[in-house]
């Protein structure tokens, strides 16, 4: 029976979960079959856990069960709980514990296979494969324990907990390298030529120790709003430690599964670089928002305006009675003043008088991929209204009213009209072609890019300075009245 379990039952059951990743990760690709992605990629890791439980034949039930119910209520609970706008900061957390569980499981094949045993024989000579095995296993601690701590900084910054602006303390480069370079060392020192199981216990350790402050030591320099960035290269990572693991344990399914994650983790981050028009090197390192700034276009002062006209709802309403093509463009604001159910109701009034309406999509809109789709599911719009950058630019010729609630960087034509500006290049939604743009907001404060913004003195926006959701609240009620 445990032949029949090891030699064909074990491996189809893996080779099944990897199959389900794959078709996951697939499903969460797009918007409409995201939800089923995510059941089959949980699907796919119940059946990955219970192949490992009859790989191992013997195991301690009582702590299992504990493990379960303790993860499950968690999760449950933090998924039921958490605000859809605390997403990023949720993300942080999990992906920290994936970290941890990482480092973890490199730290138990550390305990179990060389420093249990005792034996007087190094981590090179236990673990085979000539010391391979042996750095491996140091680079899944480092890795693993690196994205725990750089994750919780993140958490601390994204929930304000922790100042959002880059920290740039002197000497940061160095003490970064000095850090990697130590875990390096120590660890083939320990790998290569440490046997006694103190030694190693207390290398194990500094390893650990070390990792830690990397992770915070890199991570600390990075605005908040880099943080979805720098999450999403932190989840790589952490499937980099736990395809790493798989390698030492031979584990087929957690090499599949890390390395799904470590491929994907980085796609998502260049995804987000080129939707910035930022290179990685410049999120990682660039302190970007530590200073408004410079260059062309100005840093958005108020000052640098001399040609915005300010409009009330009822002027707004009065220019949507009679709209045909509505295009609604949701920014960050829109997640900051939770104003998605009232746009929704907006739209719908406007659907109701006969105009066409749809949602601008831009990749980088809010502060975390995919902010918009979430809120605006939330309040239940449609997901055919939803449009994404290359589908919906061409439209906005032929369109009535745009109304960008929230945005500003995603709608800035420096980034297509002034090679000074730090964002020229960054592809935006060409809101300018529409007839009329109404532009809610509640100051002429800059974005999260720090620069002016033309487009609030073009001759074809109107200025409607409030919070996004009384805004809107506001011309939904002026509109029901004409
Ligand atoms: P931003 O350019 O950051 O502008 C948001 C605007 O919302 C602000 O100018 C602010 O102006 C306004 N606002 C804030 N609270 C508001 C409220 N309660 N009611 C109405 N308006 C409010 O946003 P965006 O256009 O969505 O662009 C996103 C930016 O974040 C881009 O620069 C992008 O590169 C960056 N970023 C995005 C991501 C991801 S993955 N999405 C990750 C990292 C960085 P007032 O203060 O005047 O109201």
């Amino acid at each position: 029976m445990s032949a029949f379990l090891n030699s064909s039952l074990v491996p189809t059951l893996y080779l099944l979960s990897a199959v389900l990743f794959i078709f996951g990760l697939k499903g969460l690709t797009r918007i409409r079959t995201a939800r089923r992605g995510n059941f089959t990629s949980a699907l796919a890791m119940l059946v990955a856990v219970i192949a490992t439980l009859l790989e191992m034949g013997k195991f301690d039930l009582q702590w299992i069960i504990i493990g379960l119910l303790v993860g499950g209520l968690v999760g449950a609970v933090a998924a039921v709980k958490v605000e859809m706008t605390s997403m990023p900061e949720m993300v942080a957390l999990f992906n920290g514990s994936g970290g941890a569980a990482s480092g973890l499981v490199a730290a138990s094949v550390l305990w179990h296979e060389v420093i249990e045993k005792n034996s007087g024989q190094t981590p090179a000579a236990l673990l085979g494969n000539g010391g391979v095995s042996g750095m491996i296993t140091i680079l899944s601690l480092l890795i693993g324990f690196l994205t725990l701590s750089g994750s919780l900084v993140a958490y601390l910054k994204l929930a304000g907990k922790l100042s959002g602006s880059p920290i740039l303390l002197p000497g940061r480069h160095l003490f970064n390298a000095a850090l990697l370079l130590g875990v390096l060392g120590v660890g083939a020192y320990a790998v290569f030529s440490l046997s006694d199981a103190g030694s190693l216990s207390l290398v194990a350790l500094a390893v650990v120790i070390m990792s830690l402050l990397l992770g915070i030591g890199l991570v600390i320099p990075i605005g908040g709003a880099d943080m979805p960035v720098v999450i999403s290269l932190l989840n790589s990572y952490s499937g980099l430690a736990a395809a790493a693991t798989g390698f030492v344990l031979g584990n087929n399914v957690l090499i599949i599964s890390g390395a799904l994650v470590g491929a994907s983790g980085l796609i998502l981050t260049q995804i987000m670089c080129v939707a910035m028009n930022r290179t990685l090197a410049n999120v990682l390192f660039g302190g970007f928002g530590a200073e408004p700034a410079s260059g062309g276009g100005g840093s958005g002062g108020k000052d640098e305006y001399n040609n915005v006209r300010s409009f009330s709802a009822e002027e707004a309403a009065l220019v949507l009675e009679n709209a045909e093509k509505v295009i609604f463009v949701p920014g960050y604001g829109l997640a900051v003043a939770q104003a998605q159910h009232t746009v929704r109701e907006l739209a719908s009034e406007l659907e109701r008088r006969g105009a066409e309406v749809s949602y601008a999509i831009h990749p980088v809109a809010g502060r975390m991929p995919g902010h918009m789709n979430v809120l605006l599911a939330e309040a239940d719009v449609p997901y055919e209204q939803l449009k994404e950058m290359d589908e919906i630019n061409p439209e906005f010729k032929n369109t009535d009213v745009a109304i960008v609630v929230g945005a500003n960087d995603v709608v800035n034509p420096a980034a297509m009209k002034d090679p000074g500006s730090p964002i020229y290049g960054m592809p935006i939604l060409e809101v300018y072609n529409a007839a009329t743009v109404i532009m809610i907001k509640r100051s002429l404060s800059p974005g999260f890019a720090g620069i002016k913004n033309d487009l609030f003195e073009y001759d074809n926006t109107m200025m409607l300075f409030a919070d996004a959701k009384k805004a809107v609240q506001g011309i939904l009620m002026e509109i029901k009245e004409l």
